[in-house]
């Protein structure tokens, strides 16, 4: 007994060296920590529950039998985050490149399945040179297997990919089906091919930062929801978010109160929205006032930041928030910031969390690109998600409301729950302006008629009360009030319920 104990002691040790020593130094001097340490930071304390340490791949071609490491470079298993409950892998860039093997996809499969199960997360930590080249056709059956985990578990349990090192072909394609991919900056990458190969193909030059670093997919290809400076501030970050979620499609978001009245009064809300409707204001304001303690996780900061989108609480219950930003393209919908939100408005209604909406949209951003990239398509995907919705909306227009994109941002007409507008609401086709110029076009030439008109339409329109009467908004509250209102309104609506009819699954613009 004493010598299996002291064998089972010496396998243990021999797995958790992965790649050996000068291997690990190579990761860390890159800045990176190794597999067993990113899981370390991101767990709670002593909560890691490792399996599947002793297996190991089988293939033999290419010197492969001499090329065994206990593990087979994915370390697996499940433990806690603030007291609940995730199943992790982590793959080990020391082990052949973190690449995936047969066995290795195996063991993400072992616990994907288990985490669809018991109704629980699932958190990808990836650091891997892609298919084991090594083994052929066996490795590119274990990514389809995790790949078809990954979509059978979209919309069950929450899936979320951290990209803390190269990711590259196929290896690319099971993060973009998980729900949330946040990468670390200058150590991670994620392109469909590397460089070299796009210098044979097309001909350009360009860096691997370049193509499918942090920086090119939170701005530029919106593949990445944030980026992070290294991978402790990464794995911090990923508690503070995971925290705002719930475990599967079966349970509540965690409550987390922390002492912040639901009826706090913001007189600063008042004076928000400028007197001038075009000059432009801050809408994360409004946001960091209504959450809880100013917590809001915003997803995406620096990429459509004409919306924003994040997860905050609101009296302890997390509310997911999409709001228009007046400071960036004067808040218009266009073909990037309708599937940002779009995607995260589906999040929301798979998992059970209300969502909050703060409007202030002068219409959809006009011009050949956006026709000719297709933004009926792909403006329709957020009329799409915000009507197939089903969980509790709160709508509260705060200035601008015009045209399509009043009717996009979680009407009443779509099924909001309670729409509120500030005084200082714009609930119109088009702006004064506009609309004259049209309805008017006869009197162009006469200044002072198209002003008097201007003034006319401004009058008639520029105000939340024709929709008041309507009873397409609820109430006119005052801004201060907001947070109270949201609160009450979401206390109200717990009890919620609707379902749409019955069908395989809905056709959206995709
Ligand atoms: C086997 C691999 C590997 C792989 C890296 N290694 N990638 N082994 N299969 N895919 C091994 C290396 O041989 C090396 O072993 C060790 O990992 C570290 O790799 P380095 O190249 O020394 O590291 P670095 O310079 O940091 O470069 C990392 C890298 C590069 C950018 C990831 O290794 C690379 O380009 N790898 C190949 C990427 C690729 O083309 N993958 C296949 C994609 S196709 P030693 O023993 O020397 O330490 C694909 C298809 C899936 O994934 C399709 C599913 C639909």
């Amino acid at each position: 007994m004493h010598e299996i104990i002291e064998e089972l002691e010496r396998r243990r040790e021999a797995a958790k060296l992965g790649g050996g020593q000068e291997r690990i130094d190579a990761q860390h001097a890159k800045g990176k920590l190794t597999a067993r340490e990113r899981v370390d930071v991101l767990l709670d304390q002593g909560s890691f529950e490792e399996w599947d340490i002793f297996v190991e791949h089988r293939s033999t071609d290419f010197d492969m039998a001499d090329k065994v490491v206990p593990g087979d470079g994915v370390v697996t298993g499940y433990g806690t985050i603030n007291g609940r409950m995730v199943f992790v892998f982590s793959q080990d860039f020391t082990v052949l490149g973190g690449s995936l093997s047969e066995a290795h996809a195996g063991k993400i499969c072992k616990i994907m399945d288990h985490a669809m199960k018991v109704g629980v997360p699932v958190i990808g930590l990836n650091d891997s040179g892609g298919a084991r080249i090594q083994e052929g056709i066996d490795s590119l059956a274990g990514y389809a297997e995790v790949f078809q985990r990954n979509v059978l578990a979209s919309g069950v349990i929450p899936q979320i990919s951290m990209i803390m090192g190269p990711c590259a072909g196929g290896a690319v394609y099971s993060p973009a089906m998980t729900d949330f991919i946040f990468m670390v900056k200058d150590t991670s990458y994620m392109y469909v091919t590397g460089p070299e190969v796009v210098k044979t193909v097309t001909h350009e030059t360009v860096t691997h930062e370049e193509l499918g670093g942090a920086n090119t997919h939170s701005t530029r290809s919106g593949v990445a929801d944030g980026a992070f400076e290294n991978d402790v501030e990464a794995l911090l970050s990923l508690r503070r978010f995971v925290d705002f979620l719930p475990l599967s499609n079966r349970s509540e978001c965690p409550r987390r109160n922390v002492g912040d009245p639901a009826d706090r009064i913001e007189a600063s809300l008042d004076t928000l929205v400028p007197s001038n409707p075009n000059q432009p204001y801050d809408m994360k304001e409004l946001i960091d006032k209504v959450v809880d303690a100013g917590d809001f996780f915003e997803l995406q900061p620096d990429y459509a930041g004409n919306i924003v989108i994040g997860f905050g609480r609101v009296d302890g219950s997390t509310v997911g928030v999409v709001a228009n930003q007046p400071m960036v393209l004067a808040g218009c919908l266009d073909i990037q910031s309708s599937v940002k939100a779009a995607r995260f408005v589906r999040f929301c209604d798979a998992f059970g969390i209300p969502i909050v909406t703060f409007v202030d949209v002068p219409g959809f951003l006009p011009g050949t690109a956006q026709e000719y990239g297709g933004i009926i398509r792909h403006g329709a995907k957020l009329l799409y998600a915000y009507a197939e919705c089903t969980v509790p909306k709160i709508t509260v227009i705060t200035r601008k409301a015009y045209g399509g994109a009043y009717d996009v941002m979680a009407s009443k007409h779509l099924r909001g729950d309670v729409n509120l507008a500030w005084p200082s609401a714009e609930i119109a086709v088009m702006g004064s302006k506009g609309a004259v110029e049209i309805i008017f076009r006869q009197e162009i030439g006469d200044p002072d008629k198209i002003t008097a008109r201007t003034e006319e339409y401004q009058q008639t329109f520029a105000n939340p009360f024709v929709a008041g009467h309507r009873g397409f908004i609820d109430d006119v509250i005052l801004p201060r009030d907001t947070r109270r209102r949201v609160s009450r309104s979401l206390d109200m609506l717990r009890g919620k319920q609707l379902s749409n009819p019955w069908r395989k699954h809905g056709n959206i613009p995709l």
